[in-house]
């Protein structure tokens, strides 16, 4: 069976991981809540947007600490901008002795919004494009294809990709709640790093973010705010069921 394991703040990462199990079978597992055993499944299929350059935090944590023989595949998703994420998944699974197959890349919809708002027709236009490219990853997988990913010849990426990982512990701390917050604590329940909580009366950032904006998107009021701007746009991948986004699928 396929273990369809996956990281998502807004669903975009759900959502291919919901395509990957309608065509190939398996269960679909959170990462932040995982506590068995990768090797009980006969194929391993990771799922994760691209933070920064690079693998979000719990998802390099997930991999750095697997010990498995099974056939590993990566899917990565991003706004555009992948630069050597691809190359740093593959060299990270070699490191640990991991049997990677492939590291694939998917577009979708671009979630870093803090400080500029996505046009409307380009998220459409990407979701629209979505589907053709999940289909042959899919592909790709399910015919075991390996895909080997050299060693990029220029690399500036690296050494922007492990300082802004040094800062992103810090980003929360930017955020702030206006009069719009009613108290519901979603934010709370679904911070995957138990970040955020309900002091004297207000909810409170702390200094442990793993930068996923997953509160900031989701909130219902729109109330969580970065830098004090008052934006309006979030994001939710219309095609998945937000309730589904930290759950497990069997
Ligand atoms: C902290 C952070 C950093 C990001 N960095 C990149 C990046 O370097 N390149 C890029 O193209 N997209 C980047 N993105 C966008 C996401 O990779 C993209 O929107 C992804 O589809 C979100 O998937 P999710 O909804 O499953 O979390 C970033 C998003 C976040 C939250
Ligand atoms: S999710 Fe939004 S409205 Fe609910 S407690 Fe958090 S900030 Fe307030
Ligand atoms: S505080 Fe918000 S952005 Fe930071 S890890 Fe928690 S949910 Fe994600």
């Amino acid at each position: 069976m396929n273990g369809i394991f996956y990281f998502s703040s807004t669903g975009n990462s759900l959502y291919i991981a919901e395509k990957i199990k309608a065509e190939l079978g398996g269960e679909i597992r959170y990462i932040p809540k995982f506590k068995g055993d990768v090797d009980y499944y006969d194929r391993i299929i990771i799922v994760s947007p691209i933070h920064s350059f690079g693998l979000p935090t719990l998802v390099d944590n997930f991999i750095a600490n697997m010990k498995s023989a099974k056939p590993l595949y990566i899917v990565l998703n991003c706004g555009g901008m992948r630069a050597n994420a691809p190359y740093f998944a593959y060299q990270l699974c070699k490191e640990k002795g991991l049997n990677i197959r492939s590291v694939q890349v998917v577009m979708m919809p671009e979630i870093y919004t803090l400080t500029f708002s996505q046009p409307k027709w380009a998220t459409k236009m990407v979701l629209r494009k979505a589907p053709k490219r999940i289909k042959s990853v899919i592909a790709t997988i399910r015919d075991d294809k390996e895909i080997i990913i050299p060693k990029p010849k220029k690399d500036k990426w690296t050494p922007k990709y492990l300082e802004n990982r040094k800062n992103w512990h810090m980003l929360a701390t930017h955020f702030s709640t206006t009069t719009d917050c009613n108290d519901c604590k979603k934010c709370i329940r679904i911070c995957p790093v138990n970040n955020i909580k309900h002091e004297n009366g207000r909810i409170v950032f702390g200094e442990k973010c793993v930068a996923c904006l997953s509160c900031y998107h989701r909130c219902p009021e729109k109330a969580i705010v970065y830098l004090d701007k008052r934006k309006k746009d979030r994001y939710i991948n219309p095609d998945i069921l937000e309730k589904n986004i930290g759950a497990d699928q069997f």
